[in-house]
């Protein structure tokens, strides 16, 4: 599938096929889309979870608006976003920028103090603010996840649909250091795909010359 085709066959589906299952090198693919993504500062500040265990998921799903997605895919993927971790430079920030080889110690040090004063700069330690910063990078993620698994064949649903205090308590996170961002199911529609509506090319874009 070239690229369009695997955007227009992307759509939010609502139901999967609980007999057809993705197998563990696709699956792998797709985690690998999410890896790869880029993210702020080059932070990659989430955490994937698979969540397999059916009692986990209908627990989930008790508190994602009872969506049958999560309880019928294949693989039901939970990114988490980081907080405690990003708040300064703590010890996952210094292994960011340390693991950078190809940088001479002198530019590691400016780096830190970069990164120092842009993460206190801007979020100046309110956790919110950082929970909000890093889901914008997870939704980074789940889009190539999603668009990756298109280019497969494999179906998905974006689900932004939760009680996200009831969701992150039964994940067993403690919010000062993660909450979830975003959940995504993947697997095989049940349905076929509805008619996909979007706003009119000229509508969407604005040229400045
Ligand atoms: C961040 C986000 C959260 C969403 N949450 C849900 C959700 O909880 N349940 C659902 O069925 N669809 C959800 N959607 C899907 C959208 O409703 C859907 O993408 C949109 O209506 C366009 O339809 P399409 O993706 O099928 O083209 C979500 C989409 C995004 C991007």
């Amino acid at each position: 599938m070239n690229f369009l085709e695997a955007m227009k066959f992307r759509h939010a589906c609502k139901i999967f096929d609980e007999n057809k299952k993705i197998s563990a090198g696709e699956f792998d693919f797709i985690l690998e889309a999410g890896r790869l993504s880029p993210s702020s500062t080059g932070l990659e500040q989430w955490d994937f979870l698979v969540v397999q265990n059916p009692q986990l998921r209908q627990k989930i799903r008790a508190v994602s608006w009872d969506q049958p997605q999560i309880t019928t895919c294949s693989h039901l993927v939970v990114i988490l976003a980081k907080v405690a971790e990003v708040k300064g430079v703590g010890k996952y920030v210094e292994k960011m920028i340390k693991r950078r080889e190809d940088k001479a110690p002198d530019i590691i040090g400016d780096r830190k103090k970069f990164y120092g004063d842009f993460l206190t700069g801007r979020f100046g330690g309110n956790d919110e603010l950082i929970y909000h910063w890093s889901s914008k990078q997870c939704y980074i993620a789940a889009a190539n996840m999603m668009t990756a698994a298109a280019s497969l064949g494999i179906d998905s649903c974006p689900i932004e649909g939760f009680d996200e205090a009831a969701l992150n308590g039964i994940l067993g996170l403690d919010t000062s250091k993660q909450r979830v961002a975003i959940v995504v199911p993947f697997g095989y529609r049940l349905k076929p795909q509805p008619k996909k509506y979007r706003r009119e090319i000229n509508d969407v874009v604005k040229w400045i010359y």
